[in-house]
């Protein structure tokens, strides 16, 4: 073949594959791979939201928040992700710190409220904070009538041996919302006082679940009669008709900072930037109040639920989320929580 006539067979080849690709739905305009620790219906919506406003093709995944900050670590080598989405900001953090996440500054930051500003900042902008929830307790009304149980009012009311066997909580390994009540404890007590309170009310638990909102979801069903998870979710089922009441506690309670954060080495990496700006923006936060979820957003122009906690009314600690989410003080406790509290038997 002369030399002309290859160059005329490949540039037709090359304009037919250019007309190809451009006649391509979505999956031409690129992908994002987003592990996703919120709620899985939040998840599927802003998924389906922002395929619809780019064309990029989202592949999404839900897990715990703890269960991706494994993950991450473990692709460390070769990430598989782009974007994590959501949980508490304490696996997030210890991420940053270990070099699991890039930097990125997202020009939506300067719309968010200053704590979110803050957190960002923290994790020298390696994660960003996109929502608030408080910690509490949730009870299942007609359970407790039906066993004539007290209805709990503070932390210390969670040890009465009348509660044996009747409180659920998440594994803090696997689960950012228990993480928050295991550090919330020992911020609150110390650390000593701290592993005697989880140690005493390990006898009461019925199960460690993977997940944070298991124990939300049983206590609605009367699986348990009480369950230690965030406010908000509690509130979600409590709307939607279940008998289930929750308590901010009398000593005072600690709270998560929602986070979103760009993986290290992501093959994606401008769709996981574009996928973080869509998480900050005030359209995907009001997907919270669509739903009927009650965390608080980050967003100043996106929607408050009506029905959220209101923080104001809520004794808080004045919880330390970067203390906590450091890698030394985070490993040390989950292990110390493995083998010093999990492992006794009940
Ligand atoms: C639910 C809550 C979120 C929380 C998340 C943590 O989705 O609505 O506020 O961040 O659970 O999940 P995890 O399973 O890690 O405790």
């Amino acid at each position: 073949m002369s030399c002309f006539r290859y160059a005329r067979q490949a540039s037709f080849w090359l304009a037919s594959a250019a007309l190809l690709a451009s006649s391509q739905p979505a999956a031409a305009q690129g992908q994002v791979t987003v592990y996703c620790s919120i709620l899985e219906e939040q998840c599927r919506e802003g998924a389906t939201m922002f395929e619809r406003a780019t064309g990029i093709k989202v592949s999404m995944v839900r897990k715990s928040t703890g269960e991706v900050y494994a993950q991450v670590k473990a692709e460390a080598s070769n990430p598989r992700g782009d974007v994590w989405w959501g949980g508490p900001g304490e696996p997030h953090l210890q991420a940053a710190e270990e070099g699991l996440l890039d930097e990125y500054r997202s020009p939506k930051l300067a719309e968010l409220h200053d704590w979110a500003q803050r957190h960002a900042e923290q994790s020298k902008f390696r994660t960003s904070g996109i929502y608030l929830g408080a910690l509490g307790v949730g009870f299942n009304t007609e359970m407790l009538k039906k066993k004539g149980l007290p209805e709990p009012k503070c932390w210390a009311d969670l040890l009465d041996p009348a509660y044996r066997d009747e409180v659920q909580i998440a594994d803090p390994s696997s689960s950012g919302t228990a993480y928050v009540f295991l550090a919330t404890t020992v911020q609150r007590l110390g650390e000593e006082k701290g592993f005697d309170y989880l140690k005493a009310l390990h006898k009461n638990i019925n199960q460690y679940t993977k997940s944070g909102i298991a124990p939300v979801k049983a206590t609605a069903l009367g699986e348990t009669a009480i369950g230690i998870a965030f406010i908000h979710d509690m509130l979600t089922q409590k709307l939607q008709g279940a008998p289930i009441n929750t308590v901010a506690p009398c000593e005072g309670t600690g709270y998560e900072t929602g986070s979103v954060s760009m993986i290290k080495g992501g093959r994606n990496a401008e769709a996981a930037r574009r996928f973080i700006d869509f998480t900050l923006s005030p359209e995907a936060q009001n997907i919270n109040a669509k739903l009927k979820i009650n965390s608080i957003p980050s967003n100043r122009n996106a929607e408050l639920s009506p029905d959220a906690p209101k923080f104001s009314e809520i004794k808080l600690i004045d919880y330390d989320t970067p203390r906590w989410g450091s890698p030394a003080e985070r490993s040390r406790l989950l292990k110390k929580f493995d083998t010093e509290v999990k492992a006794l038997p009940r």
